[in-house]
């Protein structure tokens, strides 16, 4: 486990301009984090790039993407992109003419999922054959890159691949069971963890979330050594979750949305960071706070540790700025209900048993409960209902502000990172908002 190491104050430095090189390293989906990172590499007027997950087939093999797609993804990053597939995971990999994992989990039911054994050997040979073609793929990626680059910039690389979840049907509706359902729906996260479809699911987040960063920066090694021999230097980020530090009771407490599976792979995602610090490159995990994006949506309840950011919010600035935010939540909300009893809610939420039992950060990733479900969706669902519009909720707003404060924040400590690891909590999140506004 590792320490708690929060970025308390607000970084000022900053090395990029005109010139300098930002490389995102994922694709651009609508809400996603590094939407923040952009506008900062945008402002700072660096030239822009970008790689693809790439696009299926209808065989699923994986291809470029077509002139179109790539002249619609180019213009959405702003920025050119090198049109070399970089799908991570090795789910739908495997030797020529065997079964991929994809495959092995296709005889899979709701009734017999959890008794269902996978081929290990398999399962290892088709890991080796994704790892390798991403690898190459990265490999190739890098080269087109190096063309790219000019000497004398610095380059800024922006780590987002997260995910690994197979395409497959039974997965769905356990993932509706365990992070959506409550009473005779639930079932418990350990029934997956201990279940081989939830041990394959693990090792190929292991591949996209963590490994990717590793094979990245190994990759890159010829180009940041050779901008280095002309004192360019070579940052790289990615984006990290291990709990964030909220306002419960007027002071900045660790919590964490339970329970988040992909835990496993974001601790080795720090650990990739450490072991590329220690050889001294600049790595470093960034763990923000919970947000409702693409890729967090399915999680019910993630959201709610986003309401305090109000109370922070009131607590770092003057209360001007604050006050309008307010009031702008407040409209989302049905005619009748106050902002304050949405907060009170939360209040009593966080001053709940079952949850205070699982702000234990030793423990994390803990499995979740029943009672947990209970008290987590139930609420999650109570507030949601309480909002005029289901699509616009006031954690979609204060989504959208975490998001922004992220990208000044990340941008300016990869300037002169104080570390490998670092938790963007609440305070500091709100400090940046206000100094912005
Ligand atoms: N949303 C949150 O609450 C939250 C909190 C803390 C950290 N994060 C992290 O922020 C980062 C960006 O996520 P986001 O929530 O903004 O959502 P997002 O959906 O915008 O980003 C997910 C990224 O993962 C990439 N990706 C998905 N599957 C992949 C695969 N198989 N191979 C390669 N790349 C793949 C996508 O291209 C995309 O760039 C992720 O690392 C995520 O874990 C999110």
């Amino acid at each position: 486990m590792s320490a708690l190491t929060p970025l308390r104050e607000i970084p000022d430095k900053n090395i990029f301009r005109a010139g300098d090189v930002f490389v995102l390293f994922g694709e651009l989906f609508g809400r996603g984090y590094v939407n923040g990172l952009l506008d900062e590499a945008r402002k700072a007027g660096m030239t822009i790039l970008g790689v693809t997950v790439g696009r299926r087939d209808e065989n699923h093999k994986l291809r470029p993407l077509t002139d179109a797609e790539l002249k619609e993804a180019e213009a959405n990053l702003g920025g050119r992109i090198v049109n070399v597939p970089l799908m991570a995971g090795f789910d739908l990999d495997a030797p020529e003419g065997t079964p991929n994992p994809t495959d092995l989990l296709a005889g899979l039911k709701l009734n017999n999922w959890q008794e269902a054994r996978l081929d290990w050997a398999q399962i290892e040979r088709c890991r080796e054959v994704g790892v390798a073609r991403f690898k190459s793929s990265t490999a190739q990626a890098m080269a087109e890159l190096d063309k790219l680059i000019p000497d004398g910039a610095n380059l800024f690389f922006a780590h987002t691949m997260a995910g690994g979840i197979p395409k497959t049907k039974v997965f769905l509706a356990i993932a509706n069971r365990i992070y959506k359902g409550r009473g005779e729906r639930f079932m418990p996260s350990r029934a997956l963890l201990d279940s081989d479809l939830g041990k394959m699911i693990l090792m190929n987040f292991d591949e996209v979330t963590a490994n990717t960063f590793q094979y990245l920066i190994e990759a890159s090694s010829g180009i940041r050594e050779r901008l280095a021999r002309n004192g360019g230097e070579t940052r790289y980020t990615a984006y990290g979750y291990h709990g964030t530090e909220i306002l419960i009771g007027g002071e900045y407490q660790w919590q964490t949305y339970t329970n988040y599976t992909q835990g496993y792979a974001k601790m080795r995602l720090e650990d990739h960071a450490e072991a590329a610090w220690g050889q001294g490159i600049k790595a470093t995990v960034f763990n923000c706070p919970e947000i409702r994006t693409n890729s967090s949506d399915i999680f019910v309840g993630v959201e709610l540790s986003l309401f305090p950011l109000l109370e922070a919010l009131m607590k770092e600035g003057d209360g001007g700025w604050a006050y309008e935010q307010w009031k702008q939540c407040e409209s989302l909300l049905n005619d009748g209900v106050s902002l304050r009893d949405i907060l009170d809610q939360i209040a009593d939420y966080n001053a709940n048993s079952t949850i205070a039992s699982f702000r234990n950060y030793a423990a994390w990733p803990m499995d979740n409960t029943a009672e947990l479900a209970e008290v987590m969706v139930g609420t999650s669902e109570e507030i949601t209902g309480l909002h005029k519009d289901r699509k616009a909720l006031i954690t979609d707003y204060l989504s959208a502000l975490v998001l922004e404060s992220t990208g000044p924040l990340i941008f300016r400590e990869a300037s002169a990172p104080h570390g490998p690891v670092l938790w963007l909590n609440h305070d500091v999140v709100a400090k940046q908002l206000i100094g912005m506004h």
